[in-house]
C-alpha cells in the first residue's frame, strides 16, 4: 500500500467514530433516488458506513468494498438490521479483487473525493462492469465557480487532513480520462454535488 492509500485509510478510520453524525451531504431522499437505479449484482465501492445499503432494490445481491475497517465496522452494524443479504469486504477501489465484467451495476457516492489515484480507481470499475452493465456516481466536485473554485483550492489540504475528503476534484474529467462513456450528469445543490450515470 502507498502512503497515501495508508493516509487515507487512517484518516477515515478516524473519521469513522463520527462519520454518519457529521454527514449531511447526501439526503435520505436523494441516496433512494441513486440506489433504487441499481440492479442485479451490485459492487458498491467505498461503502463507508453502509449509508445506502437499505436504499436497494430488494432483489439486488449486493457486495460493499471500503479501504477503512473502522467505517466497515459501523456498515456490518446496519447490514445486520437490513432485509437482504450484503457481503462487506476490506478492499481498495484502485486494486479490485474481482475478475473482468463482474457486475451489473457498480456504485460509488461521495467516494472520489478521497481515492488518492482516482482515475485509476475509476478504471478499476470500468474493468470489473460488465460490458452491458451501468455505473451509478453522486460524487460532489470542484465548483466552476471562479471565487468559490478557488477558495476550494485553499481549503482542500486542510479537509484532507482533518477528514479524508478532497474538495476540489475534478471528477467528471476524471470519469472521461477513465475510459468511463457518461450518459447523463444531473446537478444536485450548488451544482457541486452530481449525479452521474456512466456506461463501462
Ligand atoms: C466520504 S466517505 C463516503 C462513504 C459512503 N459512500 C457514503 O455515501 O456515506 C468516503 C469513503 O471512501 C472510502 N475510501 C477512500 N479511499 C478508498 C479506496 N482507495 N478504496 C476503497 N474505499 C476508499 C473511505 O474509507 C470512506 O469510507
Amino acid at each position: 500500500m502507498d502512503r497515501e492509500t495508508f493516509l487515507t485509510r487512517k484518516r477515515y478510520n478516524r473519521t469513522s467514530k463520527f462519520y454518519d453524525w457529521m454527514d449531511r451531504m447526501i439526503s435520505s431522499d436523494l441516496r433512494e433516488k441513486t440506489l433504487s437505479q441499481a440492479t442485479g449484482k451490485v459492487l458498491e465501492v467505498g461503502v463507508g458506513t453502509g449509508k445506502n445499503l437499505e436504499y436497494y432494490p430488494l432483489d439486488c445481491n449486493i457486495i460493499g468494498v471500503d479501504l477503512s475497517p473502522g467505517m466497515l465496522n459501523r456498515a456490518k452494524e446496519r447490514a445486520k438490521l437490513l432485509k437482504h443479504p450484503v457481503k462487506l469486504l476490506e478492499m481498495d477501489a484502485q486494486n479490485l479483487n474481482f475478475q473482468n465484467d463482474t457486475f451489473d451495476t457498480v456504485v460509488a457516492t461521495c467516494v472520489f473525493c478521497s481515492v488518492p489515484d482516482p482515475i485509476r480507481g475509476l478504471k478499476e470499475i470500468k474493468r470489473v462492469c460488465r460490458p452491458q452493465g451501468k455505473v451509478i456516481l453522486l460524487e460532489h466536485v470542484r465548483s466552476d465557480n471562479l471565487v468559490f473554485g478557488k477558495i476550494m483550492d485553499i481549503l482542500d489540504p486542510l479537509t484532507v487532513r482533518m477528514m479524508g475528503p478532497h474538495i476540489n476534484r475534478r471528477t467528471i474529467e476524471n470519469i472521461d480520462k477513465a475510459g468511463l462513456r457518461i450518459k447523463s450528469v444531473e446537478d444536485q445543490h450548488l451544482k457541486i454535488l452530481k449525479l452521474i450515470i456512466a456506461e463501462p
